[in-house]
């Protein structure tokens, strides 16, 4: 059994997370320790109350003395007040340096996540990265050290009231021992038991996240189309869900705790009966029957709280090997070996033979060929759905291409540096995101340091400048979480200007106006073809009117490229596709 229970112990689980863990426990090691070590005076002082009923019986209340054991009550209260201090400074120490680990951990991971590439984002639902991130952390690190503490204070008290029974009478703490180890062992087998049903709670629990993230932030959707029932039954059914897991998990490990009980009253029950025989035959003194007996009561509840403990520290081990899963996954979309900087785009860029698929098997590009030169635009039209959108977003390797590759300057994209790849390519989409702040702010994402020139350089070129003016405050006029005391156009001309003070060489630009109406739009164009200028510029555009004067139109069908030429050319073209579109368009 002891075997079983070591071998549990030191499972990979307890020893690679744990070192894995060291650089965090590291810095606080000190403290942590102390924190535990200041537990085993704690648990010890039980034992010294119930050992010393056995001179306080046998003197006192057999031998009517009233000796030195007198004080005794004196003792216990110091003792109990002494504990409890030491109690405050364990927990104290304890929460502090589980809070800084936590802390520490959550800084690491944070920085992991944002880097984790886009297919990681598509996959995980924002609920899964909270809880993960939360709950997650916070067991492993403060979870765990608080139920260290519990754990060895109950461990110690454990042991040394055990010590205290085998100093009144050996026989019967044999029998008291025995049984107390029958109602532990199975404890040993929680881990397992519980480990299904915990990551089934942790995808619910994140579900409920998820659920109350989309509610929130598609709040005008759901009140447009009046989803309130829709929301609210699928939340009940998630909720249920939550339910059900955790009566279940509580099926599990309750059923411990009756079985546990069940086995130390028998084993109560023997002592009293062998006690007995012990002191009518004068083997024990009265004094040490009842200073047992109060250690055996004492060591029910650390016993008996250890399963609970142990079921904690085992959920903590839990977590923290899903944080650590967490950490350790590499982005899939992160620098070679020896990366180089792309400094300046000088030469061409071409996609060469790039296939591409978000899902396995389910090609979205299919063995597309082109070549851009420096300072061109080319635009892509063509079926929604068709790839324009995933043929831009190759450039900054949101995503890898599958096969094939993608050249700048004649050299595979994966061989640059992340960072100035991305360096090199200012982006705005139809959908910009804004984050909560001044309008200042938002441009300045775009070049951390500009000058105020250049920030009022952009301000006017995204056509900014009458709607600044007009503002009370201007450019640090708050703009609510994601922009939404904006208009589109206005949201769109800041993502412009923000673009346009990181001046960058490639300039991609995906359906930006598509979300606009006409007079929005007539302004908004205006900005980009500020952006535009001697840049090379990637556009997708449904609107036809907007890419007429490209150097290169590609019309992409179903993640194919079927033609490609300039507007001229292509409407000149036999059975042309893009002549097609732009004259059904023009109707
Ligand atoms: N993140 C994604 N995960 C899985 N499939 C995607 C993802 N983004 C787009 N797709 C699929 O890839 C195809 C091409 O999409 P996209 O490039 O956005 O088309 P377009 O921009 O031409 O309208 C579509 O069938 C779309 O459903
Ligand atoms: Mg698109």
């Amino acid at each position: 059994m002891f075997a079983k229970i070591k071998e549990k112990l030191v499972s990979t689980h307890f020893v690679t997370n744990y070192k894995k863990m060291w650089p965090y426990i590291k810095p606080y090691w000190g403290r942590g320790l102390t924190s535990v070590l200041i537990t085993i005076p704690i648990g010890a002082m039980d034992a010294v109350i119930a050992w010393s009923l056995k001179p306080y019986m046998d003197v006192v209340m057999v031998e009517k003395s009233t000796s030195f054991v007198g004080y005794i009550p004196l003792l216990i209260i110091i003792f109990s007040c002494l504990q409890s201090l030491l109690n405050y400074a364990a927990t104290y120490l304890n929460v502090w340096v589980g809070r800084k680990i936590a802390n520490d951990v959550k800084m690491v991971l944070f920085d992991r996540l944002m880097q984790s590439e886009a297919t990681f984002f598509d996959k995980m639902t924002s609920g899964q990265i909270v809880f993960r991130y939360n709950s997650d952390v916070d067991s492993a690190c403060n979870g765990l050290l608080s139920n260290l503490k519990l754990f060895t204070t109950r461990v110690f008290s454990s042991l040394s009231l055990i010590a205290v029974l085998f100093y009144n009478s050996w026989q019967l703490a044999i029998i008291a021992v025995v049984i107390l180890f029958c109602a532990l062992y199975p404890l040993t087998t929680v881990r397992r038991k519980i480990k299904a049903i915990m990551d089934k709670t942790i995808f619910s629990g994140a579900a409920v996240i998820s659920h109350f993230n989309e509610t929130f932030n598609g709040n005008r959707i759901i009140a447009s189309y009046n989803l309130y029932d829709y929301q609210g039954k699928r939340f009940r059914e998630t909720l249920k869900s939550v339910f059900k897991l955790g009566i279940k998990m509580t099926q599990r490990t309750g059923m411990m705790s009756p079985l546990m009980h069940f086995i130390v009253s028998l084993g109560i029950a023997a002592v009293i009966w062998l006690g007995n025989y012990l002191i009518v035959n004068h083997q024990i003194t009265p004094g040490n029957f009842v200073s047992f007996i109060t250690a055996l009561i004492m060591l029910y509840n650390p016993i008996k709280s250890i399963g609970n403990n142990f079921n904690s520290v085992q959920l903590a081990f839990l977590a923290m090997e899903r944080v650590f899963n967490l950490m350790e996954r590499l982005p899939a979309v992160r620098n070679c070996g020896n990366p180089v900087k792309l400094k300046n785009v000088s030469g061409i860029i071409e996609y060469k033979n790039v296939c591409f698929e978000y899902l396995k098997n389910k090609p979205v590009l299919k063995n597309v060929n082109l070549k851009i030169n420096v300072g061109e635009t080319v635009a892509f039209v063509g079926n929604s759905g068709g790839g324009k959108t995933t043929m831009v977003n190759l450039l900054p390797r949101f995503y890898d291409v599958t096969s094939g590759e993608i050249l700048i300057n004649g050299k595979n994209i994966k061989n640059y540096d992340l960072f100035s790849l991305r360096d090199n390519i200012a982006i705005v989409f139809q959908d910009n995101f804004l984050f909560a702040g001044t309008i200042r702010d938002n441009i300045l994402l775009g070049k951390e340091n500009a000058s105020k020139e250049e920030i009022e350089h952009a301000v006017e070129a995204a056509c900014l400048k009458e709607f600044v003016d007009s503002l009370e405050k201007g450019w640090d006029t708050q703009i609510g979480e994601r922009g939404v005391l904006l208009s589109g156009g206005q949201k769109q001309r800041i993502a412009i200007a923000r673009a346009f003070i990181k001046n960058a060489p490639i300039v991609i630009l995906d359906e930006a106006t598509s979300a606009l109406d006409n007079k929005a739009e007539a302004v908004v164009q205006k900005a980009i073809d500020n952006l535009m200028k001697d840049r090379t510029v990637f556009i997708v555009a449904h609107r036809l009117s907007t890419v007429r004067n490209a150097d290169k139109i590609v019309v992409v069908n179903y993640g194919e490229i079927v033609e490609e030429g300039t507007h001229e050319e292509l409407l000149a073209k036999e059975n042309s596709v893009y002549a097609s579109l732009y004259n059904s368009q023009l109707r």
